[in-house]
């Protein structure tokens, strides 16, 4: 379950306080249970899942893409897969350390691995939100944020579009704080 991480080192992980503590910033976060199949548990062990395994996995979650299609307008789905032994990953995640927005809201349903999400609250505080296998979270388009991997730099979610062209960073130009407990590369 995620958990919230403040510059002093303390953190939270109460669903509703950090929901009330995002709220200002428009991130919704929910739980999402995964299905409890043996085959799933397989897929996700993958470290690389080649593109076929990765649609198996995809598979499993299709209702969810179906209701965010039906509710939300979401017009496609794929599965991102970071883990160290993949080329380029120090590059890839470089993009998304600094702060920025996105012309589309970014949505992750993590189900491997973890990854965190940092925000600038509306008193200039910025915080880090961790999210694990289960946890849904939507960014919205605007909002000033990062990301970055935990120590174990191995994170598999599931990524949902309303188009491509407006997820890229647009960097905003502000300083991340360091957070304590964090070993950035
Ligand atoms: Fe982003």
């Amino acid at each position: 379950m995620a958990f919230l991480s403040f510059p002093d080192g303390s953190g939270i992980s109460d669903p509703g306080k950090i929901r009330t503590i995002l709220d200002p910033v428009g991130v919704r976060l929910e739980r999402w249970p995964l299905p409890d199949n043996g085959d799933l548990t397989g897929l996700l062990a993958l470290e690389r899942p080649a593109p076929e395994e990765s649609e198996r996995i995809l598979a499993f979650f299709e209702p969810r893409f179906d209701q965010l299609r039906a509710t939300l307008g979401y017009q496609a789905r794929d599965l991102v897969s970071l883990s160290p032994s993949l080329p380029g990953l120090d590059a890839l995640l470089e993009r998304f350390l600094s702060c920025h927005t996105h012309d589309d809201d970014e949505i992750r349903y993590v189900i491997e691995g973890e990854g965190i999400f940092g925000f600038v609250l509306p008193d200039e505080t910025q915080v880090e939100l961790t999210v694990l296998a289960g946890d849904y979270i939507n960014v919205p388009r605007g909002a000033e944020h990062w990301f970055r991997l935990t120590p174990a730099r191995r994170i598999k979610a599931v990524r949902y579009f309303t188009s491509r062209e407006g997820w890229v960073p647009l960097y905003t130009g502000r300083p991340v704080f360091s957070f304590p407990e964090t070993s950035r590369r």
